[in-house]
């Protein structure tokens, strides 16, 4: 079995969040790759049984090449492959504005979207996706974030 994690990183906390999927991965799954989204060509994750693909939130959605990326997949080229998507955010309780908490409940994150599109290109959600949390915009993760994310990509693997 092999694995794919894809992932988008500004200031480096999804990058690491990333790496720790992929470290609780390897418990189980012999091949497992981890890559920044703009060094993956789309055709590379027909190859794989599970594609895991994570994004900072920006402006409540993924980043553009993260979006790109999505795009990108080949219709249907995901049938029969296990998927999973993740981002990163700030919990509403640390954002200062006042409108802010408000416009995040009703616009939402970047893992919804993307597994959503890694759906309608086939692909079988294994898992909700899920957000990870940083103390503020450039980070760094809060306390316990790496290990509820390596908690989190096990589900991937039951
Ligand atoms: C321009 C910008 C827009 C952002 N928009 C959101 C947002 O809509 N919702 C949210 O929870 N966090 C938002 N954030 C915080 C990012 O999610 C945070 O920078 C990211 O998790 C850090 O991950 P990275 O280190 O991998 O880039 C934003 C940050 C920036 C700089």
């Amino acid at each position: 079995m092999n694995a794919l994690v894809v992932y988008d990183s500004v200031f480096g906390n999804t990058k690491r969040i990333a790496f720790a999927i992929a470290n609780a991965l390897t418990e189980k799954v012999d091949d497992v790759e981890t890559l920044d989204v703009r060094m993956v060509r789309p055709d590379r994750v027909c190859d794989v049984d599970i594609l895991i693909v994570g994004s900072p939130t920006r402006g409540f959605r993924p980043t553009g090449d993260t979006v790109e990326f999505l795009n990108a997949i080949p219709d249907k080229a995901l049938t029969g492959i296990k998927v999973a998507a993740f981002d990163t955010r700030i919990s509403e309780q640390d954002v200062k504005s006042r409108l802010l908490p408000a416009m995040m409940k009703l616009f939402g994150y970047a893992a919804r979207p993307i597994g959503k599109r890694l759906v309608a290109k086939g692909g079988h959600l294994a898992v909700a996706p899920e957000g990870f949390f940083v103390q503020a915009s450039e980070g760094p993760l809060k306390e316990g974030e790496l290990e509820r994310a390596a908690d989190w990509a096990k589900k991937v693997l039951s």
